[in-house]
Formats: structure tokens, sequence, C-alpha cells
């Protein structure tokens, strides 16, 4: 079973311009009142969460280990009439950005537990390297507390209509014996009533404690760490309660 990055169409189905809406809202509201204009995401993909904040103003840079999900980025932001700098690159080596500095690094899309928890913590080293003084390390992620705690093996998606064909999208997760996860992604595709397509994929995740990038980001000195849902405007809830939540924090 292949990886569904290498099938951006089919990841990218879900989006919609109301999502698109809502990600521009969510940096609106993150942003608001701080001084942000240059931005790096470490895991841009096709750039689904991250390029609502080209219509912000602001200037991007992207990388992400799949080709595949950046051309797709590439072609999104050329629809838009904006460009933006987008490099292969695995996060854990950020070199392929030089002695570069930006306002934010961002790592969106729960992709830093693609990696093991201590590869994560070398992440958040390469991540600070690139951060500009007074800038912020950004990280929006699943609750994988959550998740651990409750063992739920079945993560139901809304279905959703693409060009009047329904989409319905299945997620199976498996909780391995060395502790990391497999989620198995269902999609199956109907028209008139009937299947005509189903797609398989998996992705293996080692599941990621808040504690370790919250310990790990002291660690490195940031102090103003705030927490939110996500999206950012979402109302408050207990922590236990979030399903995927934002990490923002400013380095000194
Ligand atoms: C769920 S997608 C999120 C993509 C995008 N940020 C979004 O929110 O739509 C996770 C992304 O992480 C990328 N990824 C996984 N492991 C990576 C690694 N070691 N280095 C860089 N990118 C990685 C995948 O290629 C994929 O594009």
């Amino acid at each position: 079973m292949g990886s569904i990055y290498d099938h951006s169409e089919i990841y990218d189905l879900m989006e919609d311009e109301n999502r698109y809406n809502a990600y521009k809202k969510h940096w609106e509201h993150l942003f608001e009142g701080r001084t942000i204009k240059t931005m790096l995401d470490i895991s841009i993909g096709s750039g689904s969460v991250t390029l609502p904040v080209l219509d912000l103003g602001m200037s991007l840079c992207g990388s992400d280990l799949s080709e595949n999900m950046l051309k797709s980025c590439e072609k999104k932001i050329s629809d838009k009439g904006f460009s933006a700098e987008l490099k292969i690159a695995d996060f854990r080596d950020l070199s392929c950005w030089g002695g570069r500095k930006f306002d934010v690094v961002a790592s969106t899309g729960n992709a830093l537990a693609y990696v093991s928890n201590d590869d994560v913590r070398h992440v958040l080293e390469e991540m600070d390297k690139h951060v500009e003084k007074g800038g912020y390390i950004y990280i929006d992620t699943r609750n994988w507390d959550k998740i651990l705690k409750e063992r739920n093996r079945f993560y139901l998606y809304d279905p959703f209509f693409v060009n009047g064909d329904r989409v319905n999208f299945l997620q199976v997760w498996d909780y391995n014996p060395d502790g990391s996860m497999t989620f198995n992604l269902l999609y199956t595709f109907e028209k008139d009533l009937k299947i005509y397509k189903k797609e398989k994929f998996e992705e293996h995740y080692n599941p990621l404690p808040k504690s370790l990038i919250l310990d790990k980001l002291s660690a490195l000195g940031y102090t103003d760490i705030h927490l939110f849902g996500f999206p950012s405007y979402a109302p408050k809830r207990p922590f236990e309660d979030t399903e995927w939540y934002t990490i923002l924090a400013k380095k000194n």
C-alpha cells in the first residue's frame, strides 16, 4: 500500500473555498498583534493549510519530503498569481535553507509525528536555527495524548462531493506493539449509489506527546508558549477534548 502523498490529487479532494477561508481566519487570528512578515513551513505539502498566508501579504518559503505534494503546492501558488520558494527536504536537515531566518518557522499538518520522538527534538533544534530573534515556532498536530488515552480505532469523516460524485473517507488506526501507529486511509468513490473506485493508503506515525514539544521548546529558551485549538479561533475547550491543536512559541 502506498502513501497518500504520492496521490496529492486525492489528498486535496477535501479542500475547497470554505476550508481555504477557515485556514485564512486561523492565521489572521493567530498573528493578530504580532509582527510576522516571513514564514518557512517545513512540511508544507500541497500547501492547503499554509497558502492563505500569501493572501495576508506574507512572504512564504516551504519544504517537504514529497516532490509530488510540492508540485501540487507550486501549481496552487501560481494559479493564485503568487510566488513562493519551495524545496524538497527532510525536516531533520534544513541546511537547504542556509543561514536564512524567518519570522515564523512552521510545521503544519501533523507532520512531526512521522519521525521518532528523539528526531522531533532534533527537528525543533533545526527549526530554531531559522527563527529570527523575537520570531516564532509554529506547530499544528493531532492530539496524540488523546489518541493514546482513548485508543479509538475508527475515525470517520463526513462524506463530501466532488463533481457530483460522493467521496467517503474513513481512517482505521492500528496500535502497533512497538508503540508506533499505522493509519489506514480508506476512500470509496460513489456515483448513482454504486461504489466505482476504492483507494487505500497507509501512513506510519510515532505518537508525539505534547509534553515533549513543550519541554524541548522551553529547553531551547522559548518562554512565551501559547496553546490554541486548531483552527486557532475555535472556542477554547479542555485540552483532553481537543482533537488537533496549535502551538505558537516566541523566541527570546
Ligand atoms: C498531512 S500532510 C500535511 C501537508 C500540509 N502541511 C497540509 O497541512 O496540508 C504531512 C506532510 O508531511 C510531509 N512529511 C512527512 N515526513 C516528512 C519529513 N521527514 N520531512 C519533511 N516533510 C515530511 C509529507 O510529505 C506531507 O506532505
